[in-house]
């Protein structure tokens, strides 16, 4: 079904029309950083009024280049999500779908990142999502390893407090660094020593919660060695001195080395046929390149998205509301209504059976 997708979860406006089979025809994603860089942080209420004035624009945009013919299905981010900036792109989408007479999907934000690995951008179609995929969503507000198992996204961990990309982000503040965070400190830690620091891992005692993440006692002890050296704020952002760039080089190493840790049990037990990676941190340099070595040295194929599809965009959301179309699942213009947090809880290990999201059909 040919689809209009529409994202405005959080500070990227975004919409994007794909062909039947997933492929990406158009994909424009609007961002703010601008907006909330001197608030070093996404301000909602600030992100809502720019999604209001830049999503028709976009939808224009769509418009003159001919894409909003033959529509077959429109979907949207119903959560989770900044509950202002998601009402911008729900109440569109209804209206859009109801005044065309077309199907709603209503889609999960981290189903969209979870079907992002196996899309392709210049029109090539996506894959289907095998059986037993196992893929790591990391982004600003997630981190967590799914399995994809008979059409439905199981979690099989969680982060017991921070999101690794908002760790990059807090740090990167506190250096002076910026909004967002995680782009700038990937950039400069390609110039710094990896080894230079060493930071303890969190011990976790909850027996099944043992391949959980926690990065808040890393944020704070990169904070406080930033401090302790005289880098938070440093004195000259555009030129950090070595010390920062071997400190940040250290701190992306380790979020790195903690988010593959788990990768390895869960393989022995779930024998993946392949693992992934999505959402804003999958961007990450070092993430990328260790994930490819892994898959070289275990023989286990790897697929991470191409760059356009790893931060937020309106594609994937398209896609996965394909996917739900198909197995059946579809919205009500006339109430659909967002939601803010996580529509899931706990580690899904402990609660064998517990689900993310509703099946998708896995063609
Ligand atoms: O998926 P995304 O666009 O939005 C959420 O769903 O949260 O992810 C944004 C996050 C931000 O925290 C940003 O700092 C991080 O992804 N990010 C990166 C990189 N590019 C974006 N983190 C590390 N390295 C990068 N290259
Ligand atoms: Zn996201």
């Amino acid at each position: 079904m040919k689809t209009l997708a529409i994202e405005t979860s959080c500070d990227e406006t975004s919409v994007a029309v794909l062909g039947p089979q997933g492929e990406v025809l158009a994909n424009l994603v609007s961002s703010q950083v601008a907006v909330h860089a001197p608030y070093l942080g996404v301000v909602p209420e600030l992100a809502a009024r720019h999604h209001v004035e830049v999503l028709p624009r976009l939808m224009g945009a769509l418009e003159q280049q001919g894409l909003l013919g033959d529509l077959e299905l429109v979907a949207v981010t119903q959560g989770p999500g900044l509950i202002g900036s998601l009402l911008v792109g729900t109440c569109y989408a209804s209206a859009f779908a109801y005044a065309r007479n077309l199907p709603l999907s209503a889609v999960d934000h981290l189903e969209g990142h979870l079907v992002s690995p196996f899309m392709n951008l210049e029109g090539r179609p996506a894959e289907a999502i095998p059986d037993g995929a196992l893929t790591l969503v990391v982004s600003g507000g997630h981190s967590s390893y799914f399995l994809f198992s008979q059409g439905k996204g199981v979690p099989l961990n969680r982060t017991r407090d921070d999101a690794a990309g908002e760790v990059f982000d807090k740090v990167a503040a506190a250096l002076g660094l910026g909004y967002p965070g995680g782009p700038v400190v990937d950039r400069l830690a390609e110039n710094g020593d990896p080894s230079a620091f060493r930071f303890s891992p969190p011990r976790i005692k909850d027996p099944h919660g043992e391949l959980d993440f926690s990065f808040s006692g890393l944020k704070s002890a990169v904070i406080r060695k930033a401090q302790e050296l005289g880098l938070a704020p440093l004195s000259d952002p555009q030129n950090p001195p070595r010390e920062a760039l071997d400190l940040l080089a250290s701190f992306r190493a380790t979020v790195v080395s903690w988010l593959l840790a788990p990768l390895e049990v869960f393989c022995q037990r779930y024998q993946p046929p392949v693992v992934a990676a999505a959402g804003g941190v999958a961007a990450n340099r070092l993430l990328r390149s260790e994930l490819q070595r892994w898959g070289e040295a275990s023989g286990v194929p790897v697929r991470i998205p191409p760059l356009a599809l790893t931060t937020d965009n309106a594609a994937m959301i398209g896609r996965a509301g394909q996917l739900r179309a198909a197995a059946g699942l579809l919205a009500d213009p006339l109430g659909l209504e967002p939601y803010a947090r996580v529509s899931w809880k706990g580690s899904g290990e402990r609660g064998t059976g517990k689900r993310v999201f509703p099946p998708l059909a896995t063609v």
